[in-house]
């Protein structure tokens, strides 16, 4: 049995998730739903990420202790998650105990090692990234550094912290961005690796005097400080399955996990987490897959633009998860934003949802009924509908392999269309026994719909249960494999949106 570990980033509880969030956890969920349609052994986890000095900051306005607030966000969060149907196997909180012994004890071998010191660091920060930032890599608006990414002013810190020797890494980086097919677009890893090439690796203070960051893990050598925000999260990925605790099952999932992440988060995910693994001893990630932003009105959509699109708000205007789901998954792209748009969203639900998967489930099961009392019994496939089912399948499963999920449902809407094509074609309705072509037609959907199971798992099943067929495994399942069809009733999927907003 293979073996398929996927996570998200572990993201920051200090407001509920928006679109954006959706979009990275709507994906790894497609991807882990699709592993285990085909048989893989799945682990699938997300999270939160509940220390540091924007959590602190947040807690402190609303005048409670940042764990009422991480606590009651978590329950959110997972309700959000429910909501969107998604399947985690996991939830992690960084406040969760053995969490914070796991990086008590990563941090003590890296002090151990030699690969810490203390000096003074001064430099330019950005709470809502909890990241310095160089010059070079901020802006400036009247002549004061800003945050590129929320375009807000940074604030100047100095203090004397803890160093980890990033520096030592330099060449074990090079070699893996430019030699190993771990990041995923590869122009990611190129980008990382020209950053490399012209700035050098520098080491990166990764602790807090705790009279300014609290609220976070203690060093466990200095009781004076916390450990950096990042640094703790990042071990997220390790801690989740067992690391120093059930090396078992951390030698089970490690080698194959697959990290999901947003490209604003790249370089942590890159330079500073596989050079903390290599200190480790631990192998870097067999993937690191990075997706572009959903943006609007030309900027990143996020609590600090301004923009955000409310899940709630998804859900109730496509009705369901799942109409919120293949939406995303559709428009989704590893390397280009996506500017959000109404229209763009209504168009691809009512022509896609609504008028291509809707419309034939819809036909097709109140011709069964019709016709032949529901009762289909097996048949030769009509041949060139046969052909198109097998090829579309054979594609689906190279696309889904290769992560590129909106490229795998193109290929089911395609077959889809040809299969509405094939009713217009062949009028099953003036024919006295159209069992020929409503087999075909049953069978072209039980495929499409098997396919379409990662992205939209509720009406799949409601297909299933109309029309009398398992969701089985797409690999081990032949055209032509169902004795008899029962096709119970003819159910509207998805109602089309009318009004323009
Ligand atoms: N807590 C860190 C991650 C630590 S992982 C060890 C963090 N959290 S976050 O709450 O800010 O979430 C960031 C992630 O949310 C991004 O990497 C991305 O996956 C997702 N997105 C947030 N806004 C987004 C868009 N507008 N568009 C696409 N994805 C977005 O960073």
């Amino acid at each position: 049995m293979r073996i398929f570990y996927i996570t998200t980033p572990i993201y920051y509880p200090n407001a509920p998730p928006h679109i954006g969030h959706a979009y990275t956890t709507i994906y790894a969920d497609v991807l882990a739903r699709y592993h285990r349609l085909i048989g893989d052994d799945v682990f699938f986890m997300t999270g939160n990420d509940e220390h540091g000095l924007k959590l602190q900051r947040v807690a402190e306005k609303k005048g409670v202790h940042p764990k009422e607030l991480v606590d009651e966000m978590a329950e959110v969060y997972k309700k959000y998650w429910s909501l969107l149907d998604i399947s985690y196997d996991h939830f992690i909180r960084t406040t969760d105990p053995y969490h914070e012994k796991v990086v008590k004890e990563a941090i003590n071998k890296l002090y151990k090692k030699g690969l810490m010191y203390k000096a003074s660091y001064s430099g330019w920060y950005c709470v809502d990234c909890e990241k310095f930032y160089s010059p070079g890599e901020y802006i400036e608006k009247e002549g004061k550094p800003y945050c590129p990414i929320h375009n807000k002013p940074l604030e100047l810190l100095e203090e004397e912290t803890y160093y980890f020797k990033l520096s030592e890494f330099e060449d074990y980086m090079k070699d893996v961005l430019a030699n190993k097919d771990i990041v995923y677009p590869k122009s990611y890893a190129t980008e990382i690796l020209h950053k490399i090439e012209k700035e050098g690796l520098r080491d990166v203070s990764i602790a807090r005097p705790k009279e300014r960051v609290w609220w976070g893990i203690e060093v466990p050598f200095d009781k004076n400080y916390t450990v950096y925000v990042w640094f703790d999260a990042l071990l997220n990925y390790v801690s989740g399955i067992g690391y120093l605790e059930d090396e078992e099952k951390f030698k089970k999932y490690w080698p194959n996990v697959h990290h999901v992440i947003g490209k604003d988060i790249l370089w942590f995910h890159t330079a500073i987490w596989f050079s903390v693994l290599k200190a480790l001893e631990i192998e870097p990630p067999k993937k690191l897959l990075v997706h572009a932003f959903l943006i609007n009105r030309g900027l990143k959509i996020g609590k600090s633009a301004g923009n955000v699109i409310a899940i709630e708000d998804l859900i109730e205007r496509y009705q369901d998860s799942d109409g919120v789901r293949y939406i995303l998954m559709r428009i989704f792209n590893m390397s280009k934003d996506v500017d959000v748009t109404t229209e763009l969203f209504d168009s691809i639900y009512n022509s896609e949802l609504a008028d291509t998967l809707g419309n034939l489930v819809r036909r097709v099961g109140v011709l069964a009924k019709k016709k032949l009392g529901g009762k289909i019994y097996k048949r030769e496939v009509e041949r060139e509908l046969g052909a198109r089912v097998e090829e579309a399948l054979e594609k689906y499963i190279k696309y889904m392999n290769e992560f590129d999920v909106s490229l795998a449902i193109n290929i089911v809407m395609d077959l889809l269309r040809e299969a509405n094509a094939y009713i217009n074609k062949t009028r099953p309705w003036e024919k006295t026994d159209p069992g020929k072509e409503l087999y075909s037609l049953l069978e072209t959907i039980r495929y499409a719909s098997i396919m379409l199971y990662p992205v939209i798992p509720k009406a799949v099943h409601k297909i299933s249960e109309a029309f009398g067929f398992k969701i089985v495994n797409p690999l081990e399942t032949q055209l032509g494999g169902v004795e008899r069809y029962n096709v119970v009733n003819a159910p509207i999927l998805f109602r089309k949106i009318q009004s323009k907003q």
